[in-house]
C-alpha cells in the first residue's frame, strides 16, 4: 500500500532522510516512488520502479531545503508510470502533494478545474488536491487556508501531505487513513505507519479524522480542519530502530518466522499466573469479556485464519461464534444478541475492510474489540476494548509471528471468556509453546521437503477442526509467495470436488495433531494416496499418518488447541524455501501491500 513520509527541520539531511523514509516503507509494497524537498524552490523528483530508481535520477543532485515530503505509490488510479508517480504539482509548480487513500469526487474536482483551465500531468486522484490549492492560493488564500479548503472539498479516504515552494511549512490531514506525526528534538516527522520514522523518534502523535496537522521549525500543530487547535498527547512506542532491520538473515519473513518464540512469550508476559493457573487481560478487556454469549469475529487474509481457528476454541467451550470475511460482514451483517461482541482481528489495525466491519457493528449498537499488533493504531484507537499481540513490528509482506500471537491471544481471550479460570496443564503448555516453536525451528526437515517439490505443478492443504485454519494459511502463504497455485480445504472436503485436481505431482500437505478428526483425516490422506499424489504429514504422531506419507514435517506433542501453532510454523518454513528456491520476491510478493488501507 501507499506510503507517506515528511520531515521538517533537518537542513541539509532533508533529502537523505526522505530517502531513509522511503526505504522504510518499502516493505509495505509500491511500485513507484517521490520526493519533494522544499527551499527557496520546490524541487521535486519522482519514478515508477524500485527506490533504486529514483535514487539513481538523483545521483549528484542535492536538493536543498528544510521541509519535505515522500512518497511510495501502489497504483489505484492510473498505471505505474513516471507521470503518475507521487508527488503531484500545480499548473506552476508551486504545491507538491502526496496522497494514500481514493478520492471518491475527483472526476467531478477534475472537470471542474480543467473547465477553469488547469492542465493535467497524470490520471490520478490525487492531481485534483495541487490544482484545488493552486485555484485558492489564486484567490489570495495563505497556504495554511488553501491547504484546508481543498481538503475540505475532498471525499473519500485520504491521507495527505502538502509542501510549498518557498516555504518550509508541511501541511497534513488525514480522514480513514492513517498518518502519525514523530516528534524528535530538533526535527518534526509525519508518516503513514511508525516504522517510517522510527530510526529517528520514538515520539509519536497520531493524528484522527478531520484533523490537521502543521509541521514548521519552530514544532507541531495539530488543529481541526476549521482551524479549531486540538490537544494531542505524546506517545513513546516500545519498538527499537533494531528491531525493523533483518538483523543478518536473508529476509525479513525468515526473521520474523524465527522470532516466534520471542512474540509468543511476549504475548503470555504478566497475563497468564501459571501458580494460579489462571489468565488475566487487564481489567478493561476482561471487563469487554464479561456476559458474552456470542462472538463475531471480522478479519481478512491471514487475520481471518486466526479468527476461523479463535471461532472454533470459543464454541468448544460453549459460545456461540463465528469468523467472518471482514468485506462480507459488510455486505451482509449478522444479525446480534444483547451479549455479542465484535472481535476484529488486525495485524496492523489498519485493513480497511476490518474497520469497516468494526465500524458497522459500532453503528448497530454493538461492542468490539480489536486484537492488533500495532499501539495506537485506528482499530485500536476506534474499538471499545483493545488487545495487542505484542509481537513487534512485522515487516515481510507475508503474515508470520502475528499470527501465531494471534492465535495465542485467542486461547487467551477463552480464558477470560470462562472466567480466567483454565486447568494448571493448558496454562503450562501455553508457557512451554514458545519453547516448542523453538524446537520446531532448531530441527525442522522443511528446507528438504521444499527441494524436493519445487517444481510442483499445485500445492493442496487439509485439514480438519483447528487444523483446518492451519491448511487455509499454509496454501495462502504458498500461494503468495511462490506464486504457485496452492489451495487449503477443510480434509473431509476434498472427497466432494477437489479431489479431481489431485495427481502425481500436486503434494498434499496433511496437517494432523490432536485427537478429534484426525483418524478421519487419515482416512482422507489414504483416498489421496491411492490417487498417486505424494503426502506429506505434519503431526504430533498421535496417529499413524505417518505410514502413508512420502515425508514427515514433526511437531512436538502439546495441548491440541496449541498445536496449530507448531504445525504452522512447519508451513510456514516449506513455503519460504519454495519462494527462495524459485527466486521470489520473498518480503515483497508481487501485487501485495503489508497494509491494505483501501476496500
Ligand atoms: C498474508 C497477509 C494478509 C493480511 C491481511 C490482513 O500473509 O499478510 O493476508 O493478513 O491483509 O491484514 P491485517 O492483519 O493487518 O488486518
Amino acid at each position: 500500500m501507499c506510503g507517506i513520509i515528511g520531515a521538517v527541520g533537518r537542513g541539509d539531511a532533508t533529502l537523505d532522510t526522505l530517502l531513509a523514509g522511503l526505504s522504510n516503507l518499502e516493505y509495505r509494497g509500491y511500485d513507484s516512488a517521490g520526493l519533494a524537498v522544499s527551499g527557496e524552490e520546490l524541487s521535486v523528483a519522482k519514478r515508477s520502479g524500485e527506490l533504486e530508481v529514483l535514487e539513481d535520477a538523483l545521483e549528484g543532485q542535492s536538493l536543498s531545503g528544510n521541509a519535505g515530503i515522500g512518497h511510495t505509490r501502489w497504483s489505484t488510479h492510473g498505471a505505474p508510470t513516471d507521470a503518475n508517480a507521487h508527488p503531484h504539482t500545480d499548473c506552476t509548480d508551486s504545491v507538491a502533494v502526496v496522497h494514500n487513500g481514493i478520492i471518491e469526487n475527483y472526476q467531478s474536482l477534475r472537470d471542474e478545474l480543467a473547465a477553469a483551465g488547469h492542465e493535467f500531468k497524470s490520471e490520478t486522484d490525487t492531481e485534483v488536491v495541487p490544482h484545488l490549492i493552486e485555484s485558492l492560493l489564486a484567490d489570495g488564500a495563505s497556504p495554511g487556508t488553501a491547504f484546508r479548503q481543498a481538503v475540505d472539498r475532498v471525499e473519500g479516504s485520504y491521507a495527505i501531505a502538502a509542501v510549498f515552494a518557498g516555504s518550509d511549512t508541511v501541511f497534513a490531514a488525514r480522514n480513514d487513513s492513517p498518518l502519525v506525526l514523530g516528534v524528535g528534538d530538533d526535527a518534526t516527522y509525519l508518516g503513514s505507519d511508525v516504522p517510517a520514522f522510527l530510526e529517528f523518534t520514538d515520539r509519536v502523535v497520531y493524528l484522527e479524522d478531520g484533523e490537521v496537522a502543521e509541521l514548521s521549525p519552530a514544532g507541531w500543530t495539530v488543529t481541526t480542519l476549521a482551524g479549531d487547535p486540538v490537544e494531542k498527547e505524546i506517545r513513546t512506542v516500545d519498538w527499537e530502530s533494531e528491531d525493523t532491520g533483518k538483523s543478518g538473515y536473508d529476509h525479513y519473513m525468515l526473521k520474523e518466522i524465527h522470532e516466534q518464540p520471542r512474540a509468543l512469550r511476549q504475548c503470555l508476559q504478566e497475563r497468564v499466573n501459571e501458580l494460579a493457573g489462571t489468565v488475566d487481560l487487564g481489567d478493561a478487556v476482561n471487563e469487554t469479556l464479561r456476559g458474552v454469549d456470542d462472538v463475531q469475529l471480522v478479519a481478512c487474509g491471514t487475520s481471518y485464519h486466526a479468527a476461523l481457528y479463535a471461532a472454533e476454541l470459543f464454541r468448544s467451550q460453549g459460545v456461540r461464534a463465528q469468523a467472518f470475511v471482514a468485506s462480507e460482514y459488510v455486505t451482509s451483517p449478522a444479525p446480534h444478541g444483547e451479549n455479542t461482541l465484535v472481535i476484529g482481528i488486525t495485524q496492523s489495525g489498519e485493513t480497511a475492510d476490518t474497520l469497516s466491519a468494526l465500524r458497522d457493528a459500532q453503528r448497530r449498537g454493538v461492542e468490539t474489540l480489536a486484537v492488533t499488533n500495532v499501539v495506537g493504531s485506528t482499530a485500536a484507537r476506534e474499538c471499545d476494548g483493545v488487545l495487542y499481540i505484542r509481537s513487534g513490528p512485522e515487516i515481510g509482506v507475508a503474515a508470520t509471528k502475528t499470527f501465531s500471537a494471534q492465535v495465542v491471544a485467542a486461547n487467551l481471550v477463552a480464558a477470560v471468556m470462562a472466567n480466567g479460570d483454565t486447568s494448571h496443564e493448558f496454562v503450562s503448555a501455553l508457557r512451554d509453546l514458545p519453547g516448542q516453536v523453538q524446537t520446531v525451528l532448531e530441527e525442522t526437515n522443511a528446507e528438504a521437503v521444499a527441494d524436493r517439490f519445487v517444481d510442483a505443478d499445485a500445492y493442496f492443504f487439509i485439514g480438519r477442526g483447528y487444523d483446518y485454519p492451519v491448511a487455509m494459511e499454509g496454501a495462502l502463504k504458498m500461494k503468495e509467495i511462490t506464486y504457485k497455485h496452492a489451495e487449503g480445504f477443510p480434509a473431509g472436503e476434498l472427497k466432494h470436488g477437489p479431489l479431481a485436481l489431485v495427481t502425481g505431482n500436486t503434494p498434499v500437505f496433511a496437517v494432523v495433531t490432536g485427537e478429534t478428526g484426525s483418524e478421519k483425516t487419515v482416512g482422507n490422506v489414504k483416498e489421496v494416496e491411492a490417487r498417486n499424489a505424494p503426502v506429506v504429514a505434519v503431526t504430533d504422531g498421535r496417529t499413524d499418518v505417518e505410514r502413508y506419507a512420502d515425508e514427515v514435517l514433526e511437531v512436538p506433542e502439546t495441548d491440541p488447541r496449541l498445536a496449530p501453532v507448531l504445525a504452522n510454523v512447519q508451513l510456514q518454513l516449506v513455503s519460504y524455501h519454495v519462494a527462495k528456491q524459485l527466486g521470489r520476491s520473498i518480503d515483497k510478493p508481487r501485487n501485495l501491500a503489508k497494509s491494505v488501507t483501501v476496500e
